[in-house]
């Protein structure tokens, strides 16, 4: 039988797949795509070697990483082709050093449509797809992170990236509604179970706080809901992201990491500089970069933390 055919995922490839981490939760505009591209540019900058998988045909990793419309931007139809063929999937190299992406697009469309055609005749062909496309190049990362679309648009999508994770990073925005909507993610887990029994909630991540020195009433509401229902299955991180949106339209605009445009912010030339030489004012970056860079170098490390002490209680458990 065809490995692309052969609906399961082998032991050989479910070990290859044990640093995959995805980030998704039910809801749209909950910072998904954000985590995924600031921390992998990150730890992509840290010298780990990072691998990001968009599975949103909306295509933000691409836009968050400035190369929409580059010879890189396939559209998703290079994803599409492995799990179609079972190839070797061939991402786009070095968006920046050490990191690769696979971009997604509008070509996932077609993919989403075969995934649902199959199961509603009761098939799983291309169901796991996603899974061992990932697992015939995952050896050669440290890192991988999966985007998922939101799960009311795609749950198709949403189900293939937790086919294929050790691990998800759920972010969600400090309303009590949000944490109902992280319930709804946990159940997806039961719903991956027969072909994935072993992805866990890594953490989760509180998105879009108010910016100011002490803790908001709405993030401590939800930290107090969180802990109730999660109990010790998964922390929520420490780190937050704070809500910035000039900082963050501007990284948006600029197709640069949060972080990459607080470095470039510390090389413009000063403002009363260009004004004394009469030069042209170029469009200045924000101020504000620098609170959100740090938020992201602090979710950074504690999500490589975290993974860390993960790993190590399971070689332990191993052991006995
Ligand atoms: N720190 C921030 N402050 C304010 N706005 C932000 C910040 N980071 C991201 N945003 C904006 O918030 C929105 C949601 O962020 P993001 O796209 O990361 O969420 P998502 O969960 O991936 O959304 P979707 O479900 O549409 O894929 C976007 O418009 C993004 O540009
Ligand atoms: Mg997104």
């Amino acid at each position: 039988m065809d490995s692309h055919n052969a609906n399961i995922i082998t032991p050989q490839e479910r070990l290859s797949l044990r640093r995959v981490i995805a980030s998704a939760n039910g809801k749209g505009g909950v910072g998904k795509t954000s985590v995924v591209t600031n921390t992998g540019t990150l730890l992509a900058d840290a010298g780990y070697k990072v691998l990001i998988v968009d599975l949103d045909s909306q295509k933000n990793v691409a836009i968050n990483l400035g190369f929409v419309n580059t010879e890189a931007d396939d559209e998703g139809q290079g994803l599409f082709n492995t799990v179609l063929t079972g190839t070797t999937l061939q991402p786009a190299k070095n968006i920046r050093e050490n990191l690769d992406v696979v971009p997604g697009g509008t070509q996932l469309n077609a993919l989403g449509d075969l995934l649902v055609g199959e199961s509603r005749r009761g098939k799983q062909q291309y169901r796991g797809g996603v899974a061992r496309a990932i697992a015939s190049i995952a050896d050669q990362y440290d890192i991988i992170l999966i985007d998922t679309p939101p799960a009311d648009h795609s749950v198709h999508f949403v189900d293939e990236a937790m086919i294929a994770a050790r691990w998800v990073i759920a972010p969600l925005r400090p309303e009590r509604k949000s944490v109902s909507a992280l319930q709804a993610l946990v159940r997806r887990f039961n719903d991956v179970a027969d072909l994935n029994d072993e992805v866990q909630l890594l953490g989760v991540v509180i998105f879009g706080v108010t910016a100011g020195s002490r803790m908001s009433l709405a993030e401590k509401d939800t930290r107090e809901d969180l802990a109730s229902m999660l109990g010790d299955i998964a922390p929520v991180f420490s780190a937050t992201v704070r809500n910035v949106p000039a900082a963050d339209a501007d990284a948006v605009r600029r197709g640069m990491s949060v972080v990459e445009l607080a470095d470039a912010a510390t090389r413009q030339t000063p403002f009363w500089q260009a004004l004394r030489d009469g030069k042209k004012q170029e469009r200045r970056i924000t101020g504000s970069a620098n609170s959100l860079a740090e938020d992201y170098v602090a979710l950074g490390s504690e999500i490589v933390q975290e993974l860390q002490r993960q790993e190590d209680l399971y070689a332990a458990e191993m052991e006995v």
